[in-house]
């Protein structure tokens, strides 16, 4: 009796404490830590008086049809906006510490986006030039595997401009362009793992009929968890859809924004180019970001008189930009194709012999987003756990891979070399 008593009363107890522990419990799990609340500049007092405007008074605009609110309309620490179509709310943040990337048009920002009652860190790209046809091709690819991950658009007027911004998933390593220019270190595996998911992104997009245009080591997000090297997770995905097009208006466009990833055909075939034809201009400017990638340096082809320097005919050009690339990768091309064959490429070549046909001059024999995202796929790394098995294993199988593969049979490399003819 005297026992059932006491375990009534513990469990009376232990109600209450529960009772009075929850919104604890629910603070420590809703707040932005200190580091982070010091970075953006705001005091838990602020964020909750936000979050409290957002679940009370922000309806009643957004009934108004109004999705901007600036601090001097609501007494807030910063402006809200809302996006009628994703039906999401954000804070916008300003400042120098909230700066986290400049593009050629867009300032980017930390934000944050009010998602179940709680703050997250976002990333705002905010630009004054009209983006009417980035905002429709980022509509249409919200979602897409491989594409950033988007929560919403908005816009609101400054003095004479407007101001348009696009709200996206924060990548904490920011562009590829940063990762290699801070040296990053990076395991082979998880080098393969961002080439996986930039062509996961691009093979998503030609699928749809949209050709990226700009795909410079700027327009890749990266995200690397904590973790040491090996273990930790490593993804990339294709960002900014600025100069993206769908096939039906991609005709006689100068494809990539960046001269130094454009392909040779550019030169020539301009005026005929059209929808399909800029998958392989974007699957070559993609090989391009690979090699550096994979190898820390730009190409030794990759030099802007091809592209720039209109004293010289067009055709000369041409021809000595096939040179250069054949001589800087053909020879290699055909040497690792054989060695597929005979079934000797190791976790290294396997990778830079997909690299080398994506690269090649003629665009009839680069493989297709799915196709080397398929070969990727199959990468024995993405098996294995530990480094010296997944070589092993990488042999094997891509000497298997090899065998089959279509685009193993090569030219005669000293023909490629002797003239800058595609052969
Ligand atoms: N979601 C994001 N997460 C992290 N960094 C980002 C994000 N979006 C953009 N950035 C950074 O901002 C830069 C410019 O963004 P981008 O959309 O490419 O602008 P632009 O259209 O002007 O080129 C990127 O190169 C990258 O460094
Ligand atoms: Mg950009």
């Amino acid at each position: 009796m005297e026992t059932s008593i006491k375990n009534k009363i513990i469990l009376i107890i232990m109600h209450y404490v529960l009772i009075a522990c929850m919104p604890l419990v629910c603070m420590s799990a809703t707040a932005l830590d200190v580091k982070t609340r010091r970075k953006i500049g705001l005091t838990k007092r602020d964020l909750s008086e936000i979050s409290r405007f957002i679940q009370s008074e922000l309806p009643q605009y957004v009934e108004r049809k109004i999705y901007y609110l600036s601090p001097a309309r609501t007494h807030l620490a910063r402006a809200i906006e809302y996006d009628p179509q994703t039906k999401e709310t954000f804070v916008i943040l300003k400042g120098r510490k909230c700066l986290i990337g400049k593009g050629k048009k867009k300032k980017v920002y930390l934000a944050l986006r009010y998602h179940e009652k709680d703050f997250e860190i976002v990333a705002r790209g905010e630009q004054t030039l009209p983006i009417e046809r980035e905002l429709e091709m980022t509509k249409k690819a919200q979602g897409m595997k491989g594409l950033f991950v988007t929560y919403g658009m908005t816009q609101h007027s400054r003095g004479q401009d407007t101001l348009t911004a696009i709200y996206s998933k924060l990548y904490n390593k920011g562009s590829l362009k940063t990762v290699l220019e801070q040296h990053t270190q990076l395991t082979l595996y998880e080098k393969a793992r961002i080439m996986a998911g930039i062509l996961r992104g691009l093979e998503s997009l030609h699928n749809k009929h949209i050709v990226h245009l700009d795909l410079g080591t700027r327009n890749y997000l990266i995200d690397i968890s904590p973790g040491k090297k090996g273990t930790r997770t490593v993804r990339a995905v294709v960002a900014d859809l600025g100069r993206a097009k769908h096939f039906d208006r991609a005709k006689k466009v100068c494809a990539q924004g960046n001269s130094l990833y454009r392909a040779p055909e550019v030169i020539l075939n301009l005026q005929h180019m059209q929808g399909r034809d800029y998958c392989k201009t974007d699957i070559y400017a993609a090989g391009c970001v690979f090699y550096q990638i994979l190898f820390g340096k730009f190409g030794r082809w990759q030099k802007k008189c091809f592209m720039k320097d209109l004293s010289v005919p067009a055709i000369q050009r041409y021809h000595q930009f096939v040179a250069a690339l054949n001589r800087a990768t053909g020879t290699r091309r055909k040497l690792l194709a054989s060695k597929g064959r005979s079934g000797t490429l190791d976790g290294k070549e396997y990778l830079e012999f997909i690299i080398l046909r994506m690269l090649h001059p003629d665009p009839e024999k680069r493989p297709t987003a799915r196709e080397l995202r398929q070969e990727l796929g199959s990468y024995p790394l993405f098996q294995r756990e530990s480094g010296q098995k997944r070589i092993n294993h990488t042999r094997e199988t891509a000497c298997q891979e090899m065998t089959h593969a279509p685009h193993v049979v090569e030219p005669d490399a000293r023909d490629e070399r002797a003239s800058g003819k595609i052969v």
